[in-house]
């Protein structure tokens, strides 16, 4: 009995460590966010892959910024745009963050298009078929959410490999797909 009890405590240990369900309450430092949000999370990837993630590790402390200076110890709080700019004016100039800000709100723009492309779609397709021939059809598409989340992430955190590789191509692969489904749906449709 004492082993179970054992197994039990062990799974509720690494139940807390790892991702819970609800965003707990407390100040963190990075390492801590880092942890719980996975290193291999998009927001921790795509952070570690940007400038400032590379300068983090290699340059002197304080140089570039952490999950913490740009979100807060609080956590969990979406970058509010008008701290953020504050946070950002720290260390660059006005100008250069309206420039990144312009060229970001595009790359999401951009991205949300082809969603409501793809939306537009599946509308239909709901419309006019049953929920069960339409697997591919959600698949894909919850598969598009996750790569426009990617842009969006990796747009907040200057990280041209997550709003780049991570999020158009893998989005506009998803598009194509989506449309490629629709065809096959349409085509067993009209066969006699
Ligand atoms: C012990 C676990 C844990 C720690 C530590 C933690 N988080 Fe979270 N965080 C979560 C969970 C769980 C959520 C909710 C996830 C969801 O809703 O999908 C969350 C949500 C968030 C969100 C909003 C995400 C979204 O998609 O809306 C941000 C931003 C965030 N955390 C940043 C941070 C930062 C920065 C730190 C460190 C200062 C941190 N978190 C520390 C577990 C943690
Ligand atoms: C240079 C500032 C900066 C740093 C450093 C940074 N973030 Fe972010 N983060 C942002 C901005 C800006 C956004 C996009 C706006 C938003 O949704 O909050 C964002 C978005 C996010 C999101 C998605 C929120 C959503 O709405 O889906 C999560 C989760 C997140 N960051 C976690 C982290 C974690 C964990 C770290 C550290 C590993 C980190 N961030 C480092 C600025 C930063
Ligand atoms: C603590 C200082 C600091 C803060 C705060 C900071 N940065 Fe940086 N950032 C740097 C440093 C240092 C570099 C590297 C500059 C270089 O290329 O030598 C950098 C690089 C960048 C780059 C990459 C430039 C390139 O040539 O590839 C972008 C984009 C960027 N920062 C945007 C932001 C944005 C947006 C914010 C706020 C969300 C922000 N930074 C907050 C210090 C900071």
């Amino acid at each position: 009995m004492r082993w179970l009890l054992l197994l039990l405590g062990i799974a509720a240990a690494q139940a807390a460590q790892t991702n819970p369900a609800k965003a707990p309450a407390g100040r963190f430092k990075d390492t801590e966010c880092i942890a719980c949000h996975g290193p291999d999370s998009p927001e921790v990837q795509g952070w570690r892959l940007s400038k400032h993630g590379v300068l983090v590790r290699i340059s002197s402390p304080g140089r570039a910024p952490g999950c913490v200076d740009c979100h807060g110890a609080e956590a969990h709080r979406s970058a509010n745009p008008e701290a953020m700019r504050e946070v950002c004016g720290k260390c660059h100039s006005p100008r250069y963050l309206d420039t990144l800000a312009a060229n970001g709100q595009r790359m999401v723009a951009v991205g949300e298009m082809k969603q409501r492309e793809a939306l537009a779609l599946l509308t239909q397709a709901r419309r006019r078929f049953p929920a069960d021939r339409l697997q591919a059809m959600e698949d894909h598409y919850r598969h598009l959410q996750t790569h426009l989340r990617n842009i969006r992430m990796g747009v907040g955190h200057q990280s041209p490999d997550h709003q780049w590789w991570h999020g158009h191509p893998a989005l506009d692969g998803d598009l194509l797909r989506i449309k490629g489904a629709w065809d096959d749906l349409m085509r067993a449709a009209i066969k006699p």
